[in-house]
């Protein structure tokens, strides 16, 4: 879809649909919806007056314009009620209207930049949240489907703005949310692929053509080299499936010294039956989603690269799959990890926590200053905080709450969860430094007390994306399947720690 940015009036622009907004709470339209309204002999009021328009959040009203204004339609979205606006509602916003008419086989639309002005919202911010509304709502996977869609696409949204002088920040902003949209795509495609096309050697192979596109330096560890290095936890893993692992390292270098500043470290499980610990069938097509987290680092590493930033990051992501081989890892196995510790396997199923010890290790081993995994890494988690809003742990606090504060510009939840004390107890093994798996209960935390042993004493945080990964339904700008989670925070966190 092509987002342009132009000057003049939304009122007179003409086109198959004009997108305007409405707050919750307001009884009257005011501003350009007033003079759509006059020109519209009042029809926009009725409405308003019945309560067919009450501008909850993403209510979408259709309204034909019969001739009465150069548009031939109205298209009137809910902003919520006007103090509570906030960059993400403007891009739930426009996401859900542009995905609407798209349905209803809309090609060309345009807009203005909904809600500017209103709680201290600029012009730069929204031409960025409506342009990623725009982009991630109107998302669908079909590689698959040899059959045409029901319906075309939208091919234009132009952004329209009165103020001739405006122009410049709003396309500013309408191409810095193009990059961030397109890596959250990239990455919602490579976790829809299934698992028989998204396999180690095609991460890799992805990794190598977005290298060569954004200038990235590349790096692919074979199945020989992680055994050189002593990966044991990873290559414990990949025993049981026949596909070669692939751990991808991208290297980012946007300032002239040598460290790293971040490295963002994603599970790439391209499939997870559960291992010898088998899971139950049902629902198992889900789990070639499990390398979420390495889609994630590698999509954001790219928009890193787009918007150039000044500090060195570098994206690693551990690809295996995870299957009952003839040579598989058993429980009882005991694993030795790159940093010397022993693991004790008591599920073959938390095989998430294994690679991420192992890429943890290696991210260490180059000497990274900050670290932040990714991760499909617990149910428990899911349980714990729902499909909307991922688990955060992290040991060290500035790390967190800076995580934290990207997540907000990127309008992705992320709640942080404790990492205490009493809780690594379930982790003693009998045989080993430590067992893969704890108890019944807080399995999110154990997960991440196991982590935090790899991590060593560099500032990390973890993200578990088990539950926000993948969407049951469309609403605003995440579509039903892959959401392309923590793509937009990781980004916004590399920018706000460059020089
Ligand atoms: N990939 C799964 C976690 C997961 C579950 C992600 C559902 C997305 C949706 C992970 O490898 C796993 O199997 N975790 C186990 C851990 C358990 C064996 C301690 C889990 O959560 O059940
Ligand atoms: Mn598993
Ligand atoms: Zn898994």
């Amino acid at each position: 879809m092509e987002i342009n940015v132009i000057a003049g009036d939304i009122t007179r622009i003409k086109t198959e649909a004009i997108i305007v907004s409405f707050f919750e709470g307001m009884v009257c339209p005011d501003g350009d919806l007033a003079v759509i309204d006059q020109a519209l002999d009042g029809a926009i009021s009725q409405l308003i007056g019945q309560g067919e328009i009450k501008g909850k959040l993403n209510e979408v009203t259709i309204v034909h314009s019969l001739g009465k204004l150069p548009a031939a339609r109205v298209v009137v979205v809910g902003l919520g009620k006007k103090e509570e606006l906030s960059l993400d509602r403007v891009r739930m916003a426009a996401g859900e209207a542009c995905r609407l008419l798209q349905q209803r086989e809309i090609s060309y639309a345009a807009t203005v930049a909904l809600g500017a002005g209103v709680a201290g919202i600029g012009l730069d911010g929204v031409a960025q949240a409506v342009t990623e509304g725009a982009l991630l709502g109107v998302y669908s996977f079909r590689r698959h489907m040899t059959k045409e869609a029901e319906h075309g696409e939208l091919k234009r949204l132009t952004i329209v703005e009165a103020d001739k002088t405006k122009l410049p920040i709003l396309q500013q902003g309408s191409d810095k949310g193009r990059v961030l949209a397109e890596a959250t795509k990239l990455a919602r495609d490579m976790v829809n692929e299934p698992a028989n096309y998204m396999t180690p050697s095609h991460m890799a192979e992805t990794a190598a053509s977005l290298a060569k596109d954004y200038g990235l330096e590349l790096q692919v560890l074979e199945r020989e080299q992680m055994q050189k290095l002593g990966m044991g936890a990873l290559f414990g893993v990949t025993q049981g499936s026949r596909q070669p692992p692939k751990f991808i390292v991208l290297h980012y270098r946007g300032g002239d010294w040598a460290e790293i500043d971040l490295a963002l470290v994603g599970k790439g499980i391209t499939f997870d039956s559960g291992g010898i610990s088998i899971k139950p069938s049902e629902g198992m097509q889900e789990m070639k989603g499990d390398m979420a987290g390495g889609a994630a680092v590698m999509a954001a590493i790219t928009t890193i690269a787009q918007l150039k930033p000044k500090l060195n990051v570098v994206a690693i992501a551990p690809c295996t799959e995870n299957l009952p081989g003839g040579e598989a890892l058993k429980p009882g196995d005991v694993l030795t990890a790159m940093n010397g510790k022993t693991i004790e396997i008591i599920s073959t199923d938390a095989e998430g926590r294994l690679i991420l010890a192992d890429a943890l290790g290696y991210a260490n081993k180059l000497g990274a200053k900050r670290i932040v995994d990714v991760a499909t890494l617990t149910g428990a988690c899911h349980v714990a905080l729902g499909d909307d809003c991922s688990g955060v742990f992290g040991n060290n606090q500035a790390l967190v709450d800076k995580l934290i504060a990207a997540s907000v510009g990127a309008g992705e939840l992320m709640w942080q969860l404790p990492l205490y004390e009493q809780a690594k107890e379930q982790l003693k093994s009998e045989v080993a430094d430590i067992k893969n798996v704890g108890g019944k209960w807080g399995g999110a935390i154990t997960a991440a007390h196991f982590l935090a042993e790899f991590a060593g004493d560099t500032p990390w945080v973890h993200l578990d994306v088990a539950g926000t990964s993948l969407s049951e339904k469309s609403r605003g700008y995440v579509v039903k399947g892959a959401t392309g989670v923590t793509v937009r925070t990781l980004v916004n966190l590399a920018l706000s720690l460059a020089k």
